[in-house]
């Protein structure tokens, strides 16, 4: 199944929680239980997180016993709100939000109705068209291959980020699909291990080789010659290119201009947040000081430690060789070539 889903009237939710010791799914028939799902981790990764609030929006036009358009409109806006706060760093939520109000405020309108079949139609266009998207990305990104090549990848990017496919996860999968023979150094990714539990998850299920390495051992690898590039995510990206992406991703761009490894973050132009000069502006969650406290479930610090827990960091521009999009790949200078990215121009 997709990461998320669209049956009957709820949503189907891959609860990532589980894996991969677990396949579970999640049945959600409202939008505050999509914004806790959103919080909690059942369904993470920006452009899933983008999809599931698509669907969320319209599980709350559903929901809606409203008669009237004026109606309508104001329950879709609280729904907004509260599934806008579910994870702040991720811009493909708040995207999605945004595009599923302008769907909602539309004048042609003229009944509550007719808004809750729109935004049912436009959730499944923005789920479909990711998939397209992230496949478009793997097309661009698996030029950037070669046979042979070892990758270091950091989180998870895969089809359980996304809708389906993936998007740095998905340059894999589409350079392993073209033939080319791939090997990945998986990073465990503490605290909530993304890369252990769900990347190696994928890259098993897709039959592509890898080995899970410790955060702490990627710059040992680089400094070796062990790794020929780097592939990343991103959860936003700044009008000058700077990327916010999962705690750890900084460290190791650093680390792979020290070495002269190419670093690229692969992401969709729902990422890009033009509005944005630069990271520094980006909000940085801070999730609960358990995650960094206790590895499954198990306390690996004295009772009462306290723990600082930032989920994501910035990337300054000038450490990236490049970022991928679905409309190809954009080199320095960033700030241009983004920003036709976007605009869909050649770039
Ligand atoms: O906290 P998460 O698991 O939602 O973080 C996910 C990442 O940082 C990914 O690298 C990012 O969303 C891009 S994946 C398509």
């Amino acid at each position: 199944m997709r990461t998320v889903e669209w049956q009957k009237g709820s949503v189907r939710l891959i609860d990532q929680r589980w894996l991969p010791w677990e396949f579970q799914v999640l049945e959600l028939r409202d939008p505050t239980a999509v914004a806790e799902a959103i919080r909690d981790m059942v369904v993470r990764g920006a452009p899933a997180i983008g999809a599931t609030a698509a669907y969320g929006m319209a599980l709350a036009g559903l929901r809606s016993d409203a008669d009237s358009v004026e109606e309508m409109c104001a329950d879709l806006e609280a729904a907004a709100d509260r599934l806008h706060q579910a994870r702040p760093t991720a811009v493909n939520l708040a995207w999605a939000v945004k595009r599923q109000l302008a769907v909602a405020t539309d004048p042609q309108w003229t009944s509550a109705d007719q808004i809750r079949a729109a935004l049912i139609r436009h959730a499944h266009q923005i789920a479909d068209s990711d998939v397209e998207i992230n496949r478009q990305m793997g097309a661009h990104g698996a030029t950037l291959v070669q046979d042979g090549d070892t990758i270091l990848h950091h989180c998870n990017t895969g089809a359980l980020a996304a809708v389906d496919y993936g998007t740095a996860l998905g340059v894999v999968r589409a350079a392993h699909e073209s033939g080319k023979r791939v090997h990945v150094l998986v990073d465990e990714t503490r605290p909530r291990l993304q890369g252990a539990r769900l990347t190696a998850w994928e890259l098993k299920n897709l039959g592509i080789s890898f080995d899970v390495i410790a955060d702490n051992a990627a710059g040992h690898f680089m400094r070796t010659g062990q790794v020929d590039l780097v592939l990343v995510g991103a959860d936003r990206i700044a009008a000058n290119g700077d990327v916010a992406n999962k705690i750890g991703t900084y460290k190791l761009a650093v680390v792979a201009r020290e070495n002269g490894v190419p670093f690229y973050s692969v992401a969709p132009t729902s990422t890009i947040d033009l509005e944005l000069p630069s990271g520094d502006d980006i909000p940085i969650e801070e999730r609960p000081p358990e995650e960094v406290l206790t590895v499954a479930g198990q306390s690996v610090a004295p009772e009462g430690a306290s723990a600082r827990n930032p989920a994501f960091d910035v990337t300054p521009h000038r450490y990236l060789t490049a970022i991928v999009t679905e409309n190809g790949i954009a080199y320095p200078p960033l700030a241009r070539n983004l920003r036709r990215s976007v605009e869909g121009e050649a770039i």
